[in-house]
């Protein structure tokens, strides 16, 4: 087998769990990553076990590279994946694709002009219990879809003082929450039943208008703690909180509510889709068992079992049931599937999240943002 050689730019939170994943799969090997600068790639790349470091994407895509992933904040995606696509690498990038809808639009038809593999990390459809659902309503079990309903909540904004990169519009883009995550949650319920919205009615809110922000650098999630005078106060405009009304292509509706200061949930995606013959509801931090509602005999517990699975969902399964798999074994699904594409050179038959779908997300993401503005229904194209 050819080993597939693979660049990281961004080495923070979600840089070392894309290597992780990737090292997990057969013919695959990371061989150089980047960082903002070369003294912090030097010592990622150390730690990572990584020889190859680069100081810019630039001198990245000099490299012997078939493929790169970006895992840098957002606003650096679009710039990235435009350079690796004109130099003819595959490009796996993390959400959101861009910034804007016209970015996104521009490398999903640069990435097809050049026939290169493009994707998207919206990992959460890789729990095999999502595909599962999936294949379960495709195959009319769930029935017609009544209703929909999700909420992606979680506490790491929770106080005045966390700070992120992700509260400035400049780095992460004029929204956070329902770009942020809001984005994982509207991918995984068009993903799961096939619909798609069609309008969208918006109310954000901003828990904190003013925050502390550190005056020195912190990684997101890393949990150190600073001390009073290692802040200063700066105002926010974008949303800690929102809830969107969805109208759907079946005619029926849904809601969902997305948090970033919610005491207690770390890093909680819920979804329940009601059908005319079942319901099912599904929690990424339970991701092993999927509830089943009956209205005539008694509901069900669906454990992530690939023996119970109808055969279309057990190739994203590794383990037997019981032995529990968890967040880094989605990403490890999604690249199988990708890196199989690129071997193939097709992007023909892609089940992977690709440009399109994180277009998909900055058109959903733009449309609910002026929804809130203008307080009232607006209509996706
Ligand atoms: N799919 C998921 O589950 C998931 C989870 C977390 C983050 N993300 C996405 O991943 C991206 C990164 O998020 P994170 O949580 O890892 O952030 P982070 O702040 O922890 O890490 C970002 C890293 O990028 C580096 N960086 C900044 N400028 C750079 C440059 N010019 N070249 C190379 N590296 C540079 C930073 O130094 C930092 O190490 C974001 O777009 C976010 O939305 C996705």
């Amino acid at each position: 087998m050819d080993i597939i050689k693979v660049g990281v730019a961004g080495l923070g939170f979600i840089g070392p769990a894309h290597i992780e994943a990737l090292r997990r799969i057969p013919g695959i090997k990371v061989v150089a990553v980047s960082e903002h600068t070369e003294e912090l790639a030097r010592i990622k790349a150390e730690q990572l076990g990584v020889e190859t470091f680069h100081g810019s994407i630039e001198n990245l895509l000099k490299e012997n590279i078939d493929a790169v992933h970006l895992c840098t904040p957002n606003n650096l995606h679009f710039e990235m994946a435009r350079k690796a696509l004109e130099a003819g690498k595959h490009v796996v990038c993390e959400k959101p694709l861009a910034t804007t809808i016209d970015e996104g639009k521009e490398l999903l038809e640069l990435a097809n002009k050049k026939g290169l593999i493009h994707a998207v990390h919206f990992n959460i459809r890789y729990y095999p219990l999502v595909r599962q659902m999936k294949v379960m309503r495709e195959k009319g079990e769930l029935g017609e879809i009544y209703s929909i309903v999700g909420s992606y909540l979680q506490d790491w904004l929770f106080y005045a003082t966390d700070y992120n990169w992700r509260l400035e519009p400049e780095l992460s883009g004029k929204s956070k929450a329902v770009a942020d995550i809001g984005s994982h949650l509207m991918d995984l319920l068009e993903y799961i039943s096939g619909l798609k919205i069609t309008e969208v009615m918006a109310d954000f809110n901003t828990i904190h208008p003013t925050r502390k922000k550190p005056l020195k650098p912190v990684e997101t999630f890393s949990g150190k703690m600073l001390k009073p005078e290692d802040y200063a106060d700066v105002p926010i405009s974008t949303e800690d909180y929102a809830t969107v009304m969805l109208r759907f292509n079946n005619g029926n509706k849904g809601v969902i509510t997305v948090s970033q200061v919610d005491a207690g949930r770390k890093n909680r995606l819920s979804i329940e889709l009601s059908g005319s013959k079942e319901t099912y509801a599904w929690c990424s931090e339970s991701p092993n068992e999927m509830w089943i509602g009956k209205r005539d005999i008694a509901n069900r517990i669906l454990m992530r079992d690939p023996s119970l699975f109808h055969q279309e969902s057990t190739s994203i399964v590794s383990f037997p049931g019981g032995h529990n798999e968890g967040f880094p074994d989605t990403s490890k699904q999604m690249f199988s599937e990708v890196y199989d594409a690129i071997r193939k050179g097709t992007m023909e038959g892609a089940k992977f999240p690709t440009f399109e779908d994180g277009l998909r997300e900055l058109i959903l993401c733009e449309r609910i943002m002026e929804s809130n503005e203008k307080q009232r229904w607006v209509k996706v194209e």
